[in-house]
């Protein structure tokens, strides 16, 4: 299940916002992707945005009113939200967002969309004052009670000079729930809690003690479990990895802050992935002030942390939730990862060499072999994201669907 949109019919809805001209980029990055992309227009839209930059990027015809899109002969305004993969509507401003909630359909735009069978994603953009009106907050909420998927805007400067929310999302964010749209929904109705990243154990106000763990699996595995439609709960130590609003990330720093956190969820979760790379010691004693270089003789003692994995296999439920570890190892991995299986009572551990350039701490790519009761199974080096495909699967295969009763 490769996520690309090669070979995918993508219908981008334009409305009259200022926003508009930055949704030509996402038609050029879908074409590059070998998307098929039609592009429907409302008027408003053609005055911040000519249809010829969107047919010129698209190499198809733009709808942009009802009477030529009838007469073209090749689509009706019908068929364009029945025949793609996904409508996407973006910018959507207060006013279209206001027709679609009040089921109008006065433009091409919005009767494509209330004669629209396939999924439909809607990106509202605008002034804040008007996104933060009761009456497009209430809009917005009938949309998604009518079953759009809404992106929030994201909070920033605007172009009418005010601060807040209502800038359109990057391309990099909405991309990604278009990509969940073209994904089969295996893990609908799962709640996943990922943890991903180091922990800090610190030893006075300005050290501590971590590791080398840049959370690129965990975050990887997080986003997978999005794009199979799960509930996705990241629980992350410090990392440089951006987030992305459709998983709720919760960051902690230290080895309690993550047990506390993981205790208080892992309930509600039907697939449990400890990813992060926890540290086993913390210093007993932590030192308010900074410790000074003068004390030439400086020791720190150190105590265990909690080992949260361990404590889940003695907690969870091993009928009704699949409780998932790693191994990040420099010898004997496989019998290192079937101790750690055993000890810790889990489903599956996901074992890698961290001594090897390609799948240690901070590499792009891993080869994590999958170390289970029945025996063992290699997965290819390749990429975090292909890693995390692959684990899913796996998981599908072998432990879905949970038992019941
Ligand atoms: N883990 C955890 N809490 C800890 C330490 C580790 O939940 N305090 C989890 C990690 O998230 C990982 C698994 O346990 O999923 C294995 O971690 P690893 O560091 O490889 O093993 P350790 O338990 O630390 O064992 P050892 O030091 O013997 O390698």
């Amino acid at each position: 299940m490769a996520h690309s949109f090669s070979n995918k019919h993508i219908v981008i809805a334009v409305t009259g916002g200022i926003a508009a001209y930055k949704v030509a980029g996402w038609a050029s990055s879908l074409v590059k992707e070998q998307a098929v992309v039609d592009v429907v227009m409302t008027e408003a839209a053609k005055q911040f945005i000519s249809p010829l930059t969107f047919s010129s990027l698209t190499g198809r015809a733009v709808f942009d009113d009802m009477f030529t899109a009838e007469r073209s002969g090749r689509i009706s305004h019908i068929s364009l939200g029945r025949e793609a993969d996904c409508l996407l509507v973006a910018p959507a401003t207060a006013n279209t967002i206001a027709h679609l909630a009040g089921g109008q359909a006065d433009n091409l735009v919005t009767t494509s969309i209330l004669a629209a069978t396939i999924p439909i994603i809607v990106c509202p953009a605008m002034n804040v004052k008007m996104y933060e009106h009761r009456a497009t907050r209430n809009n917005i909420a009938l949309l998604r009670e009518y079953g759009y998927e809404i992106v929030e805007p994201e909070t920033g400067a605007m172009a009418c000079g005010d601060f807040g929310p209502g800038r359109l999302p990057t391309w990099e964010i909405v991309s990604k729930y278009v990509l969940r749209i073209l994904t089969d929904s295996t893990l609908a109705g799962h709640h996943v809690l990922v943890t991903a990243g180091p922990t800090r154990e610190h030893l006075d106000p300005a050290r501590y003690l971590s590791n080398r763990s840049s959370g690129k699996m965990g975050y990887a595995l997080a986003l997978e479990a999005f794009y199979r439609g799960a509930a996705v709960t990241l629980i992350s130590g410090p990392t440089t990895l951006p987030s992305f609003p459709g998983i709720e990330l919760v960051e902690v720093e230290t080895a309690q802050e993550m047990h506390d956190t993981v205790m208080s969820r892992y309930q509600q979760s039907s697939i449990i992935i400890k990813g992060a790379a926890v540290a086993d010691f913390r210093a007993k004693h932590q030192s308010a002030q900074k410790i000074k270089k003068q004390d030439a003789t400086y020791v720190v003692e150190l105590e265990p942390t909690a080992d949260i994995l361990a404590e889940l296999g003695r907690r969870c439920d091993m009928n009704h939730q699949i409780l998932i570890g790693f191994a990040a190892e420099s010898e004997n991995l496989e019998s290192e990862a079937r101790r750690k299986l055993v000890q810790k009572n889990c489903h599956l551990i996901a074992v890698n060499s961290i001594v090897s350039p390609s799948t240690g701490f901070g590499a792009d790519t891993n080869q994590v072999t999958l170390v289970h009761k029945k025996g063992a199974t290699p997965l290819p080096l390749t990429s975090k994201e292909k890693t995390a495909e692959l684990m899913f699967d796996y998981i599908e295969d072998h432990f879905l669907p949970l038992q019941t009763g």
